[in-house]
């Protein structure tokens, strides 16, 4: 079968290639299959740059944690999945530190095999595609919003920049009722913000001070949930202008350490910060029939066939990209 793999101890883009391995076969509790669509996120990058969390890969890894497939085979003690279903991986396939792309083997190969734990049946409504921009991303702006200081009707959500995370918060946040901030480089980017039911738009490369901005939107107030997906650098903007009792959900690492990292800023306004890594199967569960009930359709910017994976990942190194870069498989 064709693959796509990071070659080991690879620290750019040119580490990686197409390849060819041996079709899998399921094991008892596996199931076999058949790849339909998958997803890039900014960890994929980060992972061929030798970037990620423990740096290069150790040995030649096929990329990818986000993917839907059809099941072409089922190992005998398999229950809950059948040949011709629908699915999609988690991006945990058991404990926090085994995650596909990295340093499991991911979803860029013509056939994956999974544990029947590790996958999830794809609602009708939702397409192959959709479902491939949600392991990662959609899961991560669903814990964000709806764990720890769970999202209300009325609420603030203020949500930095425009790609895969930040704008399925934006969709979730708009659909629950919530009042939404988005900020981005790009004022093209924001119009398309405004249109999937942003509020307030922000530019921060024309508003350095985008903090301020913020709470001057919310006359003084503040937001209720920051959706931080800036990291270090923008961080203490997030100190400043997050709302009393309000939650930072500290997800991205974007940018490098900036300004004053004392959180001695929320103290003095009872708020908080949750460390958020992905999420539980049962966030994607509850995700996908959120999807599946309100008909947010998650917003693919651009698809390319499998053939031109790399492409994919220059597109998305690029960051001219509004929500998710997908890839169809032939
Ligand atoms: N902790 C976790 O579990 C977890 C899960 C998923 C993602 N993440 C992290 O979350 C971040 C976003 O991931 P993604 O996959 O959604 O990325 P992505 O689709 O590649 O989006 C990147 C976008 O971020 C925006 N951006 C860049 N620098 C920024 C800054 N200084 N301030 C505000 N926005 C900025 C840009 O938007 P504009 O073009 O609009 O400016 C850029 O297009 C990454 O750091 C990623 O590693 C973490």
């Amino acid at each position: 079968m064709k693959i796509f793999e990071v070659t080991a101890g690879s620290n750019s883009l040119a580490g990686l290639s197409s390849s060819e391995r041996p079709r899998p076969e399921p094991g008892p509790t596996e199931v076999l299959v058949r790849m339909q669509a998958a997803s890039l996120n900014f960890r994929d990058i980060a992972i061929v740059r030798g970037k990620y969390i423990g740096g290069p890969v150790t040995r030649d890894t096929i990329p990818l944690s986000d993917g839907a497939g059809i099941v072409e085979a089922v190992g005998a003690s398999v229950s809950h999945f059948a040949v011709g279903d629908r699915v999609t991986a988690t991006f945990f396939q058991g404990g926090p530190s085994q995650t596909l792309g990295s340093p499991l083997d991911g979803t860029l190969a013509e056939y994956c095999v999974f544990d029947q734990s590790g996958l999830i049946t794809i609602p009708d409504p939702v397409s192959f595609e959709q479902a491939a921009t949600l392991p990662c991303a959609g899961v991560t702006a669903f814990n964000a919003l709806f764990e720890g200081k769970g999202l209300r009707p009325g609420e603030t959500v203020l949500t930095l920049g425009t790609g895969g995370v930040s704008i399925m918060a934006l969709q979730l946040a708009h659909a629950t009722g919530a009042r939404v901030i988005i900020t981005s480089s790009s004022n093209e980017k924001l119009a398309k913000a405004r249109s999937l039911g942003a509020d307030v738009t922000i530019n921060y490369r024309e508003q350095p001070d985008w903090a301020s901005a913020v709470l001057e939107a919310t006359g003084g107030k503040g937001a209720d949930h920051v959706v931080e997906l800036g990291g270090a650098g923008t961080l203490p903007h997030s100190y400043q202008c997050v709302g009393y009792e309000g939650e930072i959900k500290l997800i991205g690492v974007m940018t490098l350490p900036d300004g004053d990292l004392s959180p001695y800023p929320l103290m003095f306004k009872s708020a908080s910060l949750r460390g958020i890594f992905v999420g539980r199967r049962h966030h994607f569960v509850d995700l996908l029939k959120a999807i599946a009930q309100t008909g947010i359709e998650p917003v693919i910017d651009k698809v390319f066939p499998f053939d031109d994976s790399i492409a994919a990942y220059e597109y998305l190194k690029s960051a001219q990209h509004l929500g998710k870069v997908v890839i169809k498989f032939n």
